[in-house]
């Protein structure tokens, strides 16, 4: 296994080209079980969680092509299988997201549950209650979902009791097919919502209102095939923003969806660094001198992202006063706190709040990443860091982050990849 080391305590200065969102990608993949035509996605990363999704839906019978370094070819002229094994979904959750198309396409199924997962307990309750509403049955056996839906899914009112992106993508894929019209209320608005629903639109799905609370999709008796870009992805983006305020220096982050981003900008700024916005394009300035403290709160979409929780400690870990910060999605997402402790800073952790009590300076240490952003925010701490700060698990990062060393390097950060003994 490899570990990254890190040189710290030098400024990053250049351009990272933002790569396709992991978490849009993932779910689009997903599109081909409805369709008998090619999916073409471009803009694809390459990332262990892509190519998992790739296992999967190879292994259900999806001819998947790879053609240069970002576009994935998907086709099922028909399915040799409608079972998920445990195998291939426990690597990664969303494989869970096969269940509706599979039922819309085969009318039955046979999907293993993803089970936890480090930041949470994560359930799949309101993904399985969408299913029923639409007329599937199902069952549990030996940890996996069996669901059949003879005649098909109908459409159905559905109202989820809190805002889930997995089971508003998840209902979106099932409906698609289905007869008669489906509404989502309390719908996640997150902007791999609306570019999933844009990707079956443009296969001749009736989706409207994705990106708002309440979507209808008038189900269709068949799909198309379609060529696709997946949208920016905006916590990698994110996440090289707060790099550049952690560690310092200037970095032009480019195609970049900066809209997609309107909670974070305001408070990069509030930390103490300039933030200019151009186009698709995103320049972060921070000079020397302690950032500034900030509060936050995660959210669901427009809010802030949980899944830049972790970064944003490291930054306001720095900062010259206190900080609080407030995750309100997942109940155990706080693991970088012992590992960003070991690096000097001083985090108190009282439930679902983090008090962030600023410190001068990181001291680089053997760290550990626990999950996909928690890894992240060690490297963003790293860079900053004196020392050299050997990161290890870093098969986290590889599933979401495309080249993250290579990206950092071209910034002048001292970072590579050693066999990890
Ligand atoms: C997606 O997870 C993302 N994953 C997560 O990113 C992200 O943190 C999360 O949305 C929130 O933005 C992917 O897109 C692959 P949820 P998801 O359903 O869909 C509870 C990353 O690092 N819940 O919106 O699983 C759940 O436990 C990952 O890239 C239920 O109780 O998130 C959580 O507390 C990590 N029952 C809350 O809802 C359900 O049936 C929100 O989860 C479903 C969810």
């Amino acid at each position: 296994m490899d570990k990254i080391v890190i040189e710290g305590g030098f400024p990053l200065r250049g351009d990272i080209r933002i790569s396709g969102a992991k978490n849009s990608a993932i779910k689009l993949m997903a599109v081909c079980l409805l369709t008998d035509q090619q999916i073409t996605l471009t803009n694809m990363p390459r990332l262990r969680d892509t190519r998992s999704m790739g296992q999967l839906l190879t292994h259900l019978g999806v001819e998947v092509g790879e053609v240069g370094a970002s576009t994935m070819t998907l086709h099922a002229p028909k399915l040799s299988s409608s079972e998920a094994p445990y195998d291939l979904v426990r690597k990664m959750r969303a494989t869970f997201n096969v269940l509706g198309p599979l039922l819309a396409r085969e009318e039955e199924a046979r999907v293993s549950l993803p089970g936890g997962c480090a930041i949470g307990a994560r359930p799949v309750d309101l993904h399985l209650k969408a299913l029923e509403a639409m007329g599937a049955k199902i069952e549990l056996e030996q940890g996996y979902v069996v669901a059949s839906a003879k005649g098909g899914l109908r459409g159905a009112e559905i109202s989820f009791p809190f805002v889930s992106v997995g089971a508003t993508e998840h209902a979106l894929l099932s409906a698609v097919l289905a007869k008669g019209e489906t509404v989502l209320m309390n719908a996640a608005r997150e902007p791999e919502i609306i570019d999933l629903a844009n990707c079956l639109n443009a296969m001749g799905a009736k989706i409207t209102g994705a990106g708002r609370s309440e979507v209808r999709i008038e189900g269709v008796a068949k799909l198309g095939g379609v060529e696709h870009s997946v949208v920016p992805d905006r916590i990698e983006a994110g996440t090289y923003a707060l790099a550049a305020a952690t560690a310092g220096g200037s970095v032009r982050l480019t195609h970049v969806r900066h809209d997609h981003l309107g909670a974070l900008w305001p408070l990069i700024a509030q930390a103490g660094a300039r933030v200019s916005l151009d186009d698709s394009t995103v320049l972060i300035e921070r000079g020397t001198g302690r950032p500034n403290p900030v509060d936050i709160d995660t959210q669901a979409y427009p809010g802030f992202p949980t899944d830049l929780q972790a970064q944003f400690m490291a930054l306001v870990g720095l900062a010259d006063g206190v900080s609080i910060i407030r995750e309100n999605i997942f109940e155990n997402r706080f693991m970088h706190c012992p590992e960003l402790t070991r690096m000097g800073a001083d985090i108190t952790v009282r439930g679902r709040e983090a008090i962030v009590r600023g410190v001068p300076e990181y001291v680089a240490a053997p760290v550990m990443a626990t999950d996909l952003r928690a890894s992240a925010s060690l490297i963003n701490a790293g860079l900053a860091a004196r020392g050299e700060t050997h990161i290890s698990r870093v098969y986290h990062l590889d599933r979401g982050f495309e080249h993250i060393e290579v990206k950092l390097g071209q910034c002048g950060a001292r970072i590579k990849r050693v066999p990890d003994d």
